[in-house]
């Protein structure tokens, strides 16, 4: 039965380029979309430009133009790389829209209406000279804690202390440079924490929504039933500000965080205005359209709190599932200008030209958790040579010529047994079942598993011997129209990684574009084909290195906070309290040692738990049982150094005794991380 599917990714910020970890979003959302529409269903994909927001407001003023006319430029920018890349948005909007403003404002009223927005005056920094008030991040000033100078208002880049602006020492606009003053303002929030706004997120949060890893944040968020964590949502600002002004409070601006969200309403306005699909049979309560959110594990708090409360008590559906990913790192380490490994789209499509190649390296990693993804620039290059050029590609390059050259373009008959025997081996549901899980890595597995068996068959059956031999013709036109009917399912199971790669094997294949119904079918004897031409070239690594290379040399003035441009003022960081004060002799009860992981395992049965094997130097190894299931993969833990408390009492549990902990650090944001002591730690070594 043919599904009607909504489905959306985060809005970029038109603030800055689009670089190659904001990709991993974007590739991972369009795969997973082509695959729905190539099984049939109703599938919209819909995306926009995020513009509102005082970063926005001064980059426009610094160069000289209009906001509008700034994120008309980077609108155009965007969209130019995201085509690049093959993404196909069903329509890509401006959360500075007519339609968005319409919803916006429909959502703020109808809230409204239920008593879920307040009024409160709040103190604010507030720079004289620029005559506005301050985002977090505009203020400047010496840390509290380590004293470097010139840090932000909400954390500190020296020693990674959060704070409020007003801890800071000396603060200072970084505007204006003048000393920010401590003003009131009303401003206007959503009731986050009132009951209703609690209980359905507990209900919802039940509901299946979210991943395991995102459900356990959001029972954190949500505190023990009964507990009333919330806090309420400030979702003003005052003017002068790029944005919306909030109905019937003249000055008062739609903080960007709340319409940028209602942007995935505004854009999916506009494609229903060009095609005429009913806005209501995706959004109206009780819809049996699907909505997904794909989403990366850092706007997690905005997507699984504020946004289902506030379209919840609008009167609106809420999501059926949010989709969160990991970060992407590059050659293990967060992306760097100074190392060159700050790619943006357009430096790759000027380096590398292929974007596919880019498109197979994320699926071949991504498996639909929130775990970080590497792109290891070496294994890159190895993985397009050996899986698409040396394994799949290859299957088309050494039977086509064949065909061409001996038989007119025109395929034989293919061996019956051999494709029952292809089938028997192999399971195109599986594979379906890997995409619909986002578990594209799998699914990649899978599909190149096929394309072994294709070229063991070619090899076993040397169709390059066959055609020097008289009187095997028929045998060579049947090793050869069989070859090419798998090289078509395997292009079909490629199709939503590598769209254009397809496009041209159905031009070469001569066929309509394929379906998912499509496989398994022989190609029929007597079908032509056109002659082959290169479909893919090698990945020369020498194209890496002039990139890399570029990169370093255009980016080395400029600094490495890019983060910013994703977060420049809507940073959520719920800090946790410190705990009541110790003395030193308390401390040393605790015996803290340096353990070798020597193993670590599932335990059947237990949701959250590993099973751990540690050495600290004695004669036999402990046993302990760790909550840490939903962010290690149990095979990366072997052989790892970590920290451990040595003498706490043994546990019993379900699965077995537990005979001490490892220590792992979390917080607000989703995120689980082990201790690892620096290089050189001995297991046993105590840590005091
Ligand atoms: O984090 C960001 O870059 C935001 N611009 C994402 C917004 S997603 C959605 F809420 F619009
Ligand atoms: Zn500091």
């Amino acid at each position: 039965m043919s599904r009607k599917i909504l489905v959306t990714s985060a809005l970029p910020y038109a603030n800055g380029s689009i670089h190659l970890g904001h990709l991993v979003e974007y590739i991972q959302t369009d795969i997973w979309v082509r695959f729905q529409k190539l099984r049939g269903h109703i599938c919209h994909y819909v995306c926009a430009d995020d513009t509102h927001g005082t970063p926005i407001m001064l980059r426009a003023e610094k160069e000289g133009v209009t906001p509008e006319q700034l994120i008309a430029r980077v609108w155009q920018e965007h969209f130019d790389d995201f085509s690049a890349f093959h993404i196909r948005f069903d329509n890509y909007g401006s959360t500075n829209s007519p339609e968005n403003r319409a919803c916006a404002e429909t959502i703020y009223r109808r809230l409204r209406e239920r008593g879920l927005i307040e009024v409160r005056s709040i103190e604010q920094f507030y720079d004289p000279v620029k005559q506005m008030f301050l985002p977090d991040r505009f203020i400047k000033g010496e840390c509290p804690k380590c004293h470097a100078k010139d840090q932000y208002g909400d954390n500190c880049e020296a020693c990674g202390a959060a704070y409020a602006p007003t801890d800071l020492i000396e603060p200072f606009s970084a505007v204006s440079g003048a000393k920010p003053e401590l003003r009131n303002s009303d401003h206007y929030f959503f009731k986050l924490s009132a009951d209703t706004c609690q209980q359905f997120l507990r209900q919802w949060t039940r509901s299946g929504t979210l991943q395991a890893e995102a459900a356990n944040k959001m029972q954190e968020w949500l505190g023990a039933e009964g507990e009333n964590k919330l806090t309420d949502w400030d979702i003003s600002r005052d003017a002068p500000y790029f944005g919306f002004e909030i109905p019937d409070a003249p000055g008062k601006y739609f903080y960007v965080w709340l319409d940028a969200p209602v942007g995935y309403m505004g854009s999916f306005k506009q494609l229903c205005a060009r095609t005429g699909i009913e806005f209501d049979d995706y959004w109206k309560q009780g819809s049996d359209a699907e909505l997904y959110h794909f989403i990366g594990k850092d706007i997690l708090y905005f997507h699984a709190l504020f946004w289902p409360a506030e379209l919840h008590h609008a009167g609106f559906r809420t999501p059926t599932k949010l989709f969160a990913h990991g970060f992407l790192t590059v050659n293990g380490e967060k992306m760097s200008k100074s190392r060159g490994t700050f790619i943006t789209a357009r430096s790759y499509v000027d380096h590398i030209k292929n974007t596919e190649y880019l498109r197979y390296y994320y699926a071949a990693k991504l498996n639909g958790t929130m775990e970080d993804i590497d792109l290891n620039l070496e294994d890159f290059v190895a993985k397009v040579n050996s899986d698409l050029i040396g394994k799949y590609i290859n299957i088309a390059s050494r039977c086509a010529g064949f065909i061409s050259r001996k038989f007119d373009g025109k395929l034989g008959t293919c061996n019956v047994a051999a494709t029952a025997e292809f089938k028997a081996t192999f399971d195109g549901n599986e594979i379906a079942r890997c995409f619909e899980e986002r578990d594209f890595s799998r699914a990649l597995r899978e599909i190149m598993r096929l394309a072994d068996v294709a070229n063991q068959y070619i090899a076993e059956k040397a169709p390059w011997t066959m055609a020097k031999q008289e009187g095997r013709e028929t045998e060579l036109q049947e090793v050869c129209s069989t070859a090419l009917t798998l090289f078509r399912d395997l292009t079909l199971y490629l199709k939503p990684v590598l769209p254009e790669l397809a496009a041209q094997v159905e031009q070469f294949l001569n066929l309509a574009p394929l379906t998912w119904s499509d496989t398994w079918q022989p190609l029929p004897a007597g079908h032509s084909i056109n002659n082959y031409q290169h479909l893919a070239t090698r990945l020369d690594p020498k194209l890496i290195d002039a990139m890399i290379a570029a990169n370093q040399e255009s980016l080395k003035n400029m600094t490495e906070n890019h983060s910013e441009q994703r977060h420049a003022e809507h940073q959520q960081k719920v800090i946790e309290p410190i705990a009541e004060t110790i003395n030193i002799d308390d401390f040393g009860k605790l015996d803290l040692r340096v353990a070798r992981i020597a193993n670590a395992e599932h335990v059947e049965g237990a949701a959250k738990l590993l099973k751990l094997t540690l050495d600290i130097g004695e004669e036999n190894p402990r046993t302990v049982f760790a909550g840490i299931k939903s962010a290690y993969d149990p095979e990366k833990l072997k052989g790892r150094m970590t920290v451990m408390v040595a003498n706490l009492a043994p546990r019993k549990m379900k699965f077995g005794l537990s005979e001490g902990m490892v220590l792992a650090a979390s917080g607000s944001e989703p995120g689980l991380f082990i201790l690892s002591p620096d290089d050189g730690a001995q297991p046993g070594m105590r840590i005091k």
